[in-house]
């Protein structure tokens, strides 16, 4: 009798669960998809924590992915951050390792169930995985370099009979129509793809300058393997977008890639998702016209790939204004009607509502005109779309009224640097005497934002100026000409982050200048080909042109002795036949964030802050700083907020968590108010989007601490849970 009473139970639950298209067995029990849900709304109806006691929150267990990378290094060769948003379905929780690991745990206890290891080492960051199941057929699906694995759920092993031995290499299906080998192209995808039936639709992240792939979306069949669509977002003769670029462009020209992510409404058959700008970024000469489907929202039919619709946020982007998350579905009433809707926040601040059947703007977007006083054989756009709701989330341009002032040394530095490097409006095209630009590392970026049933929008928002320098090739070649083969691959190939003076930008671009101190020949080599966190792959570069510029950077001055003068000829050759496909007239000298001395944020505060949108009206509900530099509070500045990577996530339990602030603290925020009810102090930088669930009927909130560069490292998941 009792046996058979334990054995009613589930089947209880799961019945209950057959509704609910999201959680394969237990609604809302679940976090069974990157985002939360398959509309990426990163809401859970649990509401076992809220308001009332979310102050007596315990840390329940911490999983340790225990890697510094080699066993007998203590120096891991990236920074060993996680950006991972984990998945938990039918209470297992699976979630990448700094190393990009796989594992599968027991989500009530953090138990490890089984570990996977990718066969190649790969230093890119993954932010999630995606989970498929037809009967006992129950798979991982997760991305390492340019390899999507299809992994067995249950034990952790490969599943052979996909693709080649258990992978497919995501530069299928990209040089389709294209004469030229794209096989050795930076190709990989820091989001993961989503699964819609038996198939999993995928963007990719390439390369941001001349050499990128183009970014076309894909669908492979979740069960072989086998490549089903693809979408062209550069699209090639024929094709709907194809006259907005020269006539040969396609053949060249990569990027307006989705790398952020989508989201799949399953009634309607559709895929939604944002791209990227165009290669390269910040000189268009080459792409005159708009350049569809770069910076775009689009609607595909799930099934066929076809398009539905595109909505172009950026034309002939120059600005690298991406679309930095996957888009959220949502539903609001709006002038009395409820209406099925597309939420996307973008790079530089601005939140679009769209209808989700055709794509037209449910608030108005004015078409308003712009600069055009672009470099030489530049042809801005004339105009371009100011959503006029919601207003932005961040600036929209520096003014001499923005120039930080929190002490005197930070005002008049920056005034110095304001009076050279002035711009007036969010557009100015990129010059050669150089703009502030906002609108990169700034706005909304990849953790995205939560949605709940009222429609009220959460979302974290950075706000950073940042300095853009352009030079010409005919210049940029005499510089190379006089310096050694290794210095000119690196000016070719690196100082538009690492900076042409090897001094990287703050916390983002690593210094490199004294980086023999700190790694070896060939941790260098290692980093250059494979790329690493946010750095590319430089794998197409030719051995000798990559050991050519570890050693310039190990010893710069002995590289120019023993090189310069036979190769003062073979120096810019070398530059040419560099990593770039083609040469665009203008590339890059500077570009750097702008920080005062004391390395905060050049703009006044707020640098970071946490928004909330009631979607129905479009008006703001609350605004409030995120994250906290305590020396500065202490001086009396008030909460100035820091830069936040990863996102929020909202509860029914009337809380808003997110973790992501340079502060390295997890916060609960009261949905209605702004109000702090918690915060943790993390062993080391959530930067990462946390997640909830339920097992044993304890509701869980896990967050994955990896630390970041210049803060702590970290590594491990954290959960937490009432006693
Ligand atoms: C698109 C920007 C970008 C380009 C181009 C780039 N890097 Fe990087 N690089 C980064 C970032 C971001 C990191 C930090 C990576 C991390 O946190 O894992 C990094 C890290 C590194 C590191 C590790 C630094 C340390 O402190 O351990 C080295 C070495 C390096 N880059 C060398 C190069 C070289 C050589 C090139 C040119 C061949 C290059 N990078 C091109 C962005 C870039």
């Amino acid at each position: 009798m009792k046996k058979e009473l334990k054995f009613l139970l589930p089947a209880l639950f799961f019945i209950a669960g057959c509704t609910h298209a999201d959680s394969p067995k237990e609604p809302g029990k679940d976090y069974p998809v990157y985002g939360g849900n398959k509309a990426g709304n990163r809401y859970s109806p649990l509401d076992q924590v809220d308001a009332g006691n979310v102050r007596d929150l315990q840390v329940a267990w911490m999983y340790d992915t225990a890697e510094p990378i080699d066993t007998n290094d203590s120096k891991p060769l990236r920074a060993r951050e996680i950006q991972c948003q984990p998945i938990v379905v039918n209470g297992v929780l699976y979630g990448t390792t700094p190393e990009l690991k796989l594992f599968a745990l027991k989500a009530g206890t953090g138990e490890q169930i089984w570990k996977f290891e990718p066969s190649e080492r790969r230093l890119n960051v993954s932010r999630g995985v995606a989970y498929w199941e037809k009967g006992n057929d129950k798979r991982i699906l997760y991305i390492v370099g340019p390899s999507l694995y299809a992994v067995n759920a249950t034990d952790g092993k490969r599943v052979e009979s996909f693709g080649k031995n258990g992978i497919v290499d995501l530069h299928e299906g990209l040089s389709a129509g294209l004469d030229r080998d794209i096989s050795s192209l930076f190709v990989t995808s820091t989001s993961p793809g989503i699964v819609y039936k038996n198939i999993f639709i995928v963007g990719s992240t390439v390369s941001e300058f001349g050499d990128a792939a183009p970014g076309h979306v894909r669908a492979f069949d979740i069960v072989s393997g086998k490549l089903l669509w693809v979408f062209r977002t550069i699209p090639q003769p024929g094709e709907t977008g194809y006259d907005t670029w020269p006539k040969d462009a396609y053949k060249e020209i990569g990027g307006a890639n989705n790398w952020s992510g989508l989201a799949v409404d399953e009634k309607r058959g559709a895929v939604y998702f944002g791209t990227g700008s165009p290669s390269s970024d910040f000189y268009g000469g080459n792409r005159e016209g708009s350049n569809l489907f770069a910076n775009c929202i689009i609607s595909l039919n799930a099934e066929t790939g076809k398009l539905i619709w595109y909505y172009q946020t950026i034309h002939h982007d120059l600005w690298d204004r991406d679309i930095p998350c996957p888009p959220n579905l949502a539903t609001i009433k709006h002038d009395g009607k409820m209406r099925d809707v597309v939420v996307q926040s973008t790079k530089d601040g601005v939140v679009y509502v769209l209808d989700r059947d055709n794509g037209t703007p449910v608030f108005p977007v004015e078409e308003r005109p712009v600069p055009t006083n672009g470099l030489p054989g530049e042809k801005p756009s004339p105009t371009q779309g100011y959503p006029v709701k919601p207003l932005p989330l961040s600036r929209q341009v520096f003014t001499e009224a923005d120039i930080s002032d929190i002490s005197p040394r930070a005002y008049e530095y920056i005034k110095d640097q304001f009076r050279q490097f002035r711009s007036d409006n969010k557009f100015t095209p990129p010059n050669t005497e150089g703009t502030l630009q906002i609108g990169y590392s700034g706005g909304a970026e990849w953790g995205g934002n939560a949605i709940d049933p009222d429609g009220i929008f959460y979302q974290n928002a950075n706000e950073n100026p940042w300095v853009l320098r352009m030079v010409d090739t005919a210049t940029r070649n005499k510089e190379l000409a006089s310096v050694s083969r290794g210095n000119a691959l690196y000016i070719t190939n690196c100082a538009s982050c690492h900076g042409q003076d090897r001094r990287g930008s703050g916390t983002e671009f690593p210094d490199l200048g004294d980086i023999g101190g700190r790694r070896s020949f060939d941790e260098i080599s290692a980093i250059v080909r494979s790329g690493s966190g946010r750095m590319p792959s430089f794998q197409q570069l030719p051995e000798a042109d990559r050991t050519a510029i570890v050693n310039f950077l190990l010893n710069p001055r002995m590289a120019r002795q023993s090189e310069a003068h036979p190769g003062q000829a073979g120096a810019a050759t070398a530059a040419q036949k560099t990593a770039f496909g083609f040469k665009p007239a203008y590339v890059s000298k500077e570009w750097r964030k702008l920080y005062d001395p004391d390395g905060y944020p050049g703009i006044k505060p707020p640098w970071g802050t946490l928004n909330a949108i009631d979607l129905n009206t479009g008006d703001y509900l609350w605004k409030v700083p995120l994250g906290e530099f305590p020396e500065l509070t202490k001086k009396g500045i008030p909460v100035t907020g820091t830069e936040s990577y990863g996102g929020p996530l909202v509860t029914a339990g009337g809380l808003v968590f997110i973790a992501g602030a340079r502060d390295e603290k997890i916060r609960a925020f009261d949905k209605k108010t702004g109000k702090i009810h918690w915060e943790y102090q993390l062993p080391a930088g959530g930067f990462a989007t946390p997640i909830t669930y339920e097992v044993g009927g304890k509701q869980y909130i896990v967050i994955a601490a990896g630390g970041a560069r210049g803060l702590k490292p970290g590594g491990k998941y954290i959960a937490f849970s009432l006693k």
